[in-house]
């Protein structure tokens, strides 16, 4: 059986990055997948400090950023992470699985702790295999992310993988990342070697999903790029990573690709270019604005649609997790 599990963190600022590499691939999915489960992880959140008032509201905005981009919440399971024991539970049997060499290996701890990774957070480090635990509870298949998230569905395989042999049972699945469309890798406004992320201290590096007209028209604006026109072919882009990143954009705004974008306005300069990305943009962007904030404006209901998909991410999750318990020796009720 095909099932997708995929999730987003609440930690606030989420981006186009976020929209166009992850929430906008799964409200395609949907109609192709059976009951897809999409999580606000906050066990994950909490992996680096994160005051207690500001991810409540960022988990609700999160799940009213995935509900406003189209994804059904009658026919999907849309829940927050710490709501479904399950999670932590495998990701501790995972902690026991996946070995310190695998962990080491994983660039995005290397990223968020920095100089200084005996400062960092134990469960920064163990991040990947709570990652597992998530779409294993479930026995996910598919797995829609950005490019950044490859490295874990990786180690999410390997996991899987020992955990079968060690035990002798093909219980979970082989994991399939699905990294599609024009935009798995969404770069920073101000760094075209950096991606556009959440924890930027520069706001003007990216797109926020709760940017208005003029903020996405001032940033598209400033957006670093350099003096030439843009080519007309894709291979003319080369080593222009700030240029490139903005095609991809435009690309994925408009669901077509860079061919189709060059085909257009190559030749011109960024001055006609970045006016029509910044009305793209704000074309795109600001329905699902409009509803996120309707969304928003009414806790109590975005709280029952939580409640409701975890019940039934618990109801799944329980017969696996008793297998597990079951092929580990841990007795049971
Ligand atoms: P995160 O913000 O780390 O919780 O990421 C949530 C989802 O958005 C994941 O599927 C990421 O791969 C995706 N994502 C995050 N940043 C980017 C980016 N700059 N470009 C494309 N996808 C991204
Ligand atoms: N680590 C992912 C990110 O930061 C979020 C995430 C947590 C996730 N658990 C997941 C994504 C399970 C896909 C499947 O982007």
């Amino acid at each position: 059986m095909k099932r997708i599990f995929s999730g987003v963190q609440p930690t606030g600022n989420l981006h186009l990055g976020n929209y166009l590499g992850a929430i906008r691939n799964w409200v395609r999915l949907q109609d192709e997948f059976g009951d897809c489960l999409f999580c606000v992880v906050d066990l994950h959140a909490i992996t680096v400090w994160q005051d207690p008032d500001a991810l409540r509201a960022n988990t609700r905005e999160t799940a009213a950023a995935m509900i406003a981009a189209g994804v059904d919440a009658d026919k999907n399971i849309i829940f927050n992470q710490s709501q479904v024991s399950a999670h932590a539970e495998l990701a501790w049997i995972f902690n026991c699985v996946a070995r310190l060499g695998w962990l080491e290996r994983m660039t995005q701890f290397k990223e968020k702790a920095g100089k200084d990774k005996e400062r960092a957070s134990v469960g920064l480090y163990a991040y990947p295999n709570l990652m597992a635990a998530d779409i294993l509870a479930y026995k996910g298949t598919h797995v829609p992310v950005g490019e950044d998230q490859k490295q874990h569905l990786e180690l999410a395989r390997d996991i899987a993988t020992k955990f079968n042999h060690d035990y002798g049972v093909d219980l979970f699945p082989i994991v399939e990342p699905l990294i599609f469309g024009a935009a798995t890798r969404v770069m920073s406004l101000k760094d075209g070697g950096a991606k556009m992320s959440k924890s930027d201290p520069s706001d003007n590096s990216r797109i926020n999903m709760t940017d208005d007209a003029d903020a996405i028209a001032r940033k598209i604006k400033k957006a670093r790029t350099d003096p030439d026109a843009l080519p007309s072919e894709p291979a003319g882009l080369a080593g222009r990573s700030e240029a490139a990143n903005l095609v991809g954009i435009y690309a994925a705004l408009n669901d077509s690709d860079a061919q189709a974008v060059l085909a257009e306005y190559g030749g011109q300069g960024f001055g006609a270019f970045k006016p029509a990305l910044a009305d793209l943009a704000v074309e795109r962007l600001s329905p699902i604005q409009g509803e996120m904030k309707r969304l928003m404006d009414d806790a109590a209901q975005l709280d029952a649609v939580l409640r409701i998909g975890a019940e039934k991410a618990r109801d799944l999750a329980a017969p696996v997790i008793a297998e597990v318990q079951d092929v580990v020796g841990f007795l049971r009720p």
